[in-house]
């Protein structure tokens, strides 16, 4: 029996003040904003999977469809013997590129980054389990802030898939970006996921599906509050929308007040007033053009070495050398 090491970075004190601090401020904010990590709990985690299979929500499965094309490729330019995932959930597309990369040769190693500890032990037990001789080494952590505690040594692929740099406000992302460039030494490779801009109604409908799963994920982070923070919200006082801003080119989620109401935040102290159709926001999924992609690694510290995408053109997967 391969079994995996799991190293904990997030423990529960330190993922409880941030979200206190973060809380406090964003829900007193004038425009209201919450930070979209809190969106995963277990149950986030599950609600996310569920809205990977629907079939609004094409990004799934189009990057697939990219990593499809591209893996043995970047398998054969990378020569990696470690590969990194970060958020890497349910680590579905993963198996794409441990194929890959197990063909090739060289290697022997992954590690599994993810914040939510129930859905990290979960895929690096699986993983562990169909590949007997991949050494798996699991890390929870926050990858805005624990990227230091990634194991060196090797040869190193950091994948960062799913779009889920686009949960990122601009600085956000260059920073990031900047520490996975410190992170890794010259010559190491990332492989960044994201999502591309496209007609609104296609992206509308991505996060605003007719099921009402997104909806139920977005109200999620509410039953959240109320448990970590003692809070007193009705999550079905709260309507799911889903709004492109097409300057900042990214989608929007948030909770809309059906009705004015107020809400006690036990933990904080704090009492929250909500004017009826007043607004949460409660992430930001930001949809790229690939020479924007190509710039901002550029910028921090990466050449692109190679993009691919999808055979509709709707994600693309770049595959991109830290500077010598
Ligand atoms: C975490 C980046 C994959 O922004 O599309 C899905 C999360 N939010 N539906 C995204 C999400 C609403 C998702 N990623």
């Amino acid at each position: 029996m391969n079994a995996a090491r799991i190293d904990v970075h997030l423990d529960e004190a330190a993922a409880g003040r941030s979200l206190r601090a973060e809380a406090a401020a964003g829900l007193t904010a004038a425009r209201r904003t919450l930070s979209s990590m809190w969106l995963y709990d277990a149950r986030g985690s599950e609600l996310f999977e569920a809205i990977t299979r629907l079939p609004e929500y094409y990004p799934t499965r189009a990057e697939r469809a990219a990593l499809n094309r591209a893996a043995v490729d970047i398998a054969e330019i990378v020569e990696a013997d470690t590969l990194i995932e970060l958020g890497s959930g349910a680590a579905e597309k993963t198996r794409l590129l441990l194929d890959a990369m197990g063909k090739q040769g060289a290697l022997r190693r992954f590690v599994p980054f993810d914040v939510s500890a129930a859905a990290l032990r979960g895929s690096a037990a699986d993983i562990a389990a169909d590949y007997p001789d991949l050494e798996v080494h699991g890390i929870v952590g926050d990858f805005t802030r624990h990227l230091h505690t990634l194991p060196g040594g090797g040869r190193r692929l950091l994948a960062f898939l799913g779009g889920t740099i686009g949960n990122l406000l601009p600085a956000e992302r260059a920073a990031f970006l900047a520490e996975a460039r410190q992170a890794l030494q010259p010559g190491e490779w990332l492989l960044l996921g994201t999502d591309l801009v496209k007609p609104e109604a296609t992206l509308i409908a991505a996060y605003d599906d007719a099921q009402g799963v997104t909806a139920e994920f977005n109200r999620n982070v509410l039953r959240v509050l109320n448990r970590e923070l003692a809070a007193d919200f009705d999550p079905e006082r709260f309507q799911h929308v889903a709004h492109w801003d097409a300057e900042a080119e990214w989608i929007e989620m948030r909770l809309r007040a059906k009705s004015a109401s107020r809400v006690r935040i036990a933990a904080l102290g704090l009492t929250v007033d909500f004017a009826e159709g007043e607004e949460l926001r409660t992430e930001v999924s930001a949809k790229f053009r690939p020479e924007t992609v190509t710039a901002e690694l550029g910028a921090a510290g990466f050449r692109l070495h190679r993009q691919w995408t999808d055979p509709d053109g709707l994600f693309a997967v770049s595959l991109a050398e830290a500077d010598r």
